[in-house]
Order: C-alpha cells, then sequence, then structure tokens
C-alpha cells in the first residue's frame, strides 16, 4: 500500500480509504468488524465514517457507523495511534433546532458524541458534512480552531464546498490565524467529474489541499455489475445508480475501463481506482466494501499504475466540457 500526505501536512494515508458509511446499512456489524480488520491486513490506515451514517435507514438514530467503529477499536481492532480516523459533522442527529449544522453551539455537542460513540478520546481528521449557510463561516471555523487547540481533533476538513466557498474559508482561516481545512472531500469518479474538475482541482493543487474523494466507483457502478440489458443487481445503492449512469456515456465508460484494464489484468473496479488515483491532485480515494472479496477486489487498484497514453485515452471518453 501506498502512504500519501494529505495535501501540505506531514500526514500520511493509506492511497485507500476505508468509508463506513454503509455499517449499519448494507452491512450488519460482524461483516463491518470483518471489514476493518481486512482493511487493516491489506495497508488500510484511514477510515472514514459520519455521525449521521446510516439515519436514513428506518428506525435507525444515526451513529451506527461510528458505534461500529468504535466497537471494533475497543475490541483491539488496531491500536489507536495506528489508524487515522475520519469523521463528520453537519447532519441531522435530533429534532431540536440545534442538533444540526455547523454552528459553535451544534460542533462542540456533536463532537463529544462522536467522541462516546468511536470510544476515542480524539478524532484525526473532523470534516464539516456540507456547507451550512445559516452560520457565519468564522463561527465554524473559530469553533473547530478550539477543537484542534484542545486536542480533541488534529487536522480539520470539509466535504461537499464549493471552489468559492473553500477560498474564502481558507482566506478567514489566514487572516484570524485559525487552523485551516487540509482537506476536501467532493464527490469524484471517472463518471462524474466535472463538479471537482472545473474549479475545486486547480484550488487544491494551488493551496496545498488534501483531496479525498468519494463514491469513486460510482457507488457500484464502476464494477461490472451494472450492465446494459441486465437486471439490476441485489443492492440498496441500485436505485440511485440507476438514475445516474445508466445511459450511453455510462456504458462507455464502462466499456473503456474494461478494455485499458485488460493490459493490465485489472478487473473494472480496480481501473476505476486506477484511474482516480492517477489524478497527481488526489491524496487517497474513499471506497465502500459490503464484503471482503469487494474489499479484495477494489484495493488491488491501488497497485495499477497506467500510462500517460492510457488516462489520456479513459479521459477523453468521460471528458466534459467547459459551459460558457
Ligand atoms: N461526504 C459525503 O457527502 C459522502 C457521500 C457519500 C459517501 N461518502 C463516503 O465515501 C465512502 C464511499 O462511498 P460509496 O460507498 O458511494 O463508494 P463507492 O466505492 O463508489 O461504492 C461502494 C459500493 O459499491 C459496491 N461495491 C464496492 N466494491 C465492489 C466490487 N469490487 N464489486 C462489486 N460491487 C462493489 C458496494 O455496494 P453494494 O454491494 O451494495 O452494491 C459498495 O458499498 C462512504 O462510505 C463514505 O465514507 C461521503
Amino acid at each position: 500500500m501506498e502512504y500519501r500526505r494529505l495535501g501540505r501536512t506531514g500526514l500520511k494515508v493509506s492511497a485507500i480509504c476505508l468509508g463506513t458509511m454503509q455499517f449499519g446499512w448494507s452491512t450488519d456489524e460482524p461483516t463491518a468488524h470483518a471489514v476493518m480488520s481486512r482493511a487493516v491486513d491489506l495497508g488500510i490506515n484511514f477510515f472514514d465514517t459520519a455521525d449521521v451514517y446510516s439515519r436514513w435507514v428506518e428506525g435507525n438514530p444515526g451513529g451506527v457507523s461510528e458505534t461500529h467503529i468504535g466497537n471494533w477499536l475497543a475490541g483491539g481492532g488496531i491500536r489507536r495511534d495506528q489508524l487515522i480516523l475520519a469523521t463528520k459533522v453537519k447532519g441531522i442527529m435530533g429534532d431540536g433546532p440545534n442538533d444540526k449544522g455547523l454552528s459553535r453551539s451544534h460542533i462542540m455537542n456533536a463532537v463529544e458524541a462522536s467522541l462516546r460513540r468511536l470510544k476515542t478520546d480524539y478524532i484525526d481528521l473532523y470534516q464539516t458534512h456540507s456547507p451550512d449557510h445559516e452560520t457565519p463561516l468564522d463561527e465554524t471555523l473559530r469553533a473547530l480552531d478550539d477543537l484542534v487547540r484542545d486536542g480533541k481533533v488534529r487536522y480539520i476538513g470539509c466535504s461537499n464546498y464549493p471552489a468559492w466557498l473553500l477560498a474564502k474559508s481558507l482566506w478567514i482561516s489566514d487572516v484570524r490565524n485559525l487552523a485551516r481545512f487540509d482537506s476536501l472531500q467532493p464527490h469524484y469518479s471517472y463518471v462524474h467529474r466535472a463538479e471537482f474538475e472545473r474549479e475545486l482541482q486547480p484550488l487544491c493543487l494551488d493551496q496545498g489541499v488534501g483531496v479525498i474523494p468519494y463514491s469513486p466507483l460510482g457507488a457500484g457502478f464502476l464494477t461490472g455489475k451494472y450492465r446494459r440489458d441486465t437486471p439490476m443487481p441485489d443492492s440498496a445503492r441500485a436505485k440511485g445508480v440507476q438514475q445516474r449512469y445508466m445511459n450511453e456515456r455510462g456504458f462507455a465508460a464502462l466499456e473503456k475501463l474494461e478494455e485499458v484494464g485488460r493490459a493490465h489484468d485489472a478487473t473494472i473496479a480496480q481501473t476505476a481506482i486506477a484511474w482516480c488515483l492517477a489524478n497527481p491532485t488526489v491524496t487517497s480515494a474513499i471506497i465502500g466494501a459490503t464484503s471482503l472479496a469487494q474489499l479484495e477486489d477494489t484495493v488491488r487498484g491501488a497497485e495499477v499504475r497506467l500510462s500517460a497514453e492510457e488516462k489520456e485515452a479513459l479521459d477523453a471518453v468521460t471528458a466534459w466540457e467547459e459551459q460558457v
């Protein structure tokens, strides 16, 4: 496994990050523990979760993914100082008006709840899950800075921010001498490119912000199990995939991944990961896996090295056009 610096920081994270959104949703707790242990065996030292996972499942109060990680850690899953643990704040965690968002009030409550569920006394990377336009940026950044100074959080990052908001956040941190966002977690894959590549990519490169894309397999689409004229696979993700990628562009992308992968004896999933990691802005791809077999398949993508010509040929198929 390759370890890369998270942006301009000195922190080294594995090129594959284990996403844990499926815990409590499409995987039960024993499977979650097995996936985490195998991920560590494969050299992964970086896990991503969020307080809100998987609150969308009926009867699930949220926090389940963090709880599964906390139980696994407490059971000796890995020595705490060997794991880079990332979680997020902002999602709705209760019925009260302050049980969500990025106010100082909610952040201070949410971090304590995450620490309790994760059974740890610090979070390596604390991320704002998405923008909160009802809270001033300086309020959020000052609260996060206090957590860094208290030692409860080591680095801060953001997710789903547009470029203008990330640039403004970095500027506020700079002029007020507050901890700055050292990572961005964008939605980015071979079939979902423009949102990141248009403005965020040059910004992150210029500012030394680490990039840790989520859904690099297109929520399972870029694995070969979604095919033209083939019944949908049995997956909690299938509905979303069908709406987004089951079209001519998506199928052409799959065919190109399959063709390029053949020269490396790589599966579609492995080639999709290799494509993502070949982008010099990307630090680590956050993958999901509902079984050990999926995990083992996808992780090998970090070993596949695409040539410049192969990368270019792949890029051409899902290129996006500047809208003017
Ligand atoms: N910041 C945010 O807003 C945000 C949003 C989404 C995700 N995330 C983070 O990113 C992580 C990954 O997101 P994601 O789950 O969408 O990523 P993904 O890697 O694109 O998709 C993972 C899903 O694809 C299927 N799959 C994975 N490997 C496979 C293989 N080798 N063969 C066949 N199917 C395979 C599995 O679903 P099935 O088995 O059910 O088909 C798996 O859960 C999440 O866990 C979370 O940590 C963050």
